[in-house]
């Protein structure tokens, strides 16, 4: 008799029922069905289908040329592999900066071929019109405050964000502006720890924190920077878990040497 496990899915209700309770909250960034499987299996509780794809994945330097077809193919792969956590899809730039009716027809789009639960969008104040809208249609938004890569190119550099009192102000208001629209959640990314601290004991809603220090509700990595794939990026926040790179090129090197002098396959490996 197989005895089929029941797998309780992470909503986003679960996510704002783990601040309450105090419980950290761990989210990973996956583009792909087996990643995402064994994120999943390891318990990795939001799969965020970041528009970090164009740069891990595809190689750009920036996340602005993704579009939404190739973030809709993505989430897709990763909602056929995650059985248990929350499959969170970014909205690529371009798609929701825009007028209030092409932001909603992208988000329902994405809602309706890819499998996701809900949907991040990098801005504040600026977009809030169009995040009540998504929201309103019955789509759970998680806001993306401080570096927010799609505005590369207005910052010019992937430098800290909010360290004069300016822009920390302007950062604490969006805040707050994204939970009073609806957002279930925000992403903090490379702010001053202390900042980063303060917002998250201002908000019901949790933070989770990229470069942002510990007083965060939750951390997120790019899972090949945490994985030790993408070899030549090391900011201060990451902690790489394995050599991926390393681990690649050795089986890499080895499958060729075993090929090249006849060792593969064996007798066992052929029919
Ligand atoms: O696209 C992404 O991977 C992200 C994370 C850096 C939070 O938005």
């Amino acid at each position: 008799m197989s005895v089929n496990k029941i797998i309780k899915r992470i909503t986003t209700n679960t996510i704002l029922s783990m601040k309450a309770q105090g419980e950290k909250i761990s989210m990973l960034t996956a583009y792909d069905f087996s990643m995402a499987q064994a994120l999943d299996e390891a318990g990795i509780d939001v799969l965020l289908v970041g528009d970090s794809a164009a740069n891990v994945f595809a190689g750009y330097e920036t996340t602005l040329p993704i579009t939404l077809d190739n973030m809709i193919y993505h989430t897709s792969a990763v909602a056929r592999g995650a059985k248990r956590a929350l499959v969170l899809a970014d909205l690529p730039f371009g798609y929701y900066q825009g007028t209030t009716e092409d932001a909603f027809k992208a988000a329902v789009r994405m809602m309706k071929e890819s499998g996701a639960h809900a949907l991040k969008l990098e801005g504040g104040v600026e977009i809030i019109e169009n995040i009540k809208k998504i929201i309103d249609a019955g789509i759970p938004v998680c806001g993306h405050l401080g570096l927010t890569p799609q505005s590369i190119n207005k910052f010019g550099t992937f430098g800290v964000r909010a360290q004069g009192e300016e822009e920390a102000e302007k950062l604490k208001s969006d805040a707050l502006a994204l939970q009073e629209a609806g957002c279930f959640a925000i992403v903090m990314e490379k702010i001053p720890a202390q900042l980063a601290k303060e917002v998250t004991d201002s908000l019901i809603i949790p933070t989770i924190g990229i470069g942002a220090g510990n007083g965060c509700d939750g951390q997120v990595l790019v899972v090949n920077d945490m994985l030790g794939f993408t070899k030549d990026f090391k900011p201060k926040f990451l902690r790489r878990y394995m050599d991926m790179y390393q681990g690649v090129t050795n089986a890499a090197t080895a499958f060729a040497a075993d090929v090249k002098s006849g060792n593969y396959p064996n007798e066992s490996e052929q029919y």
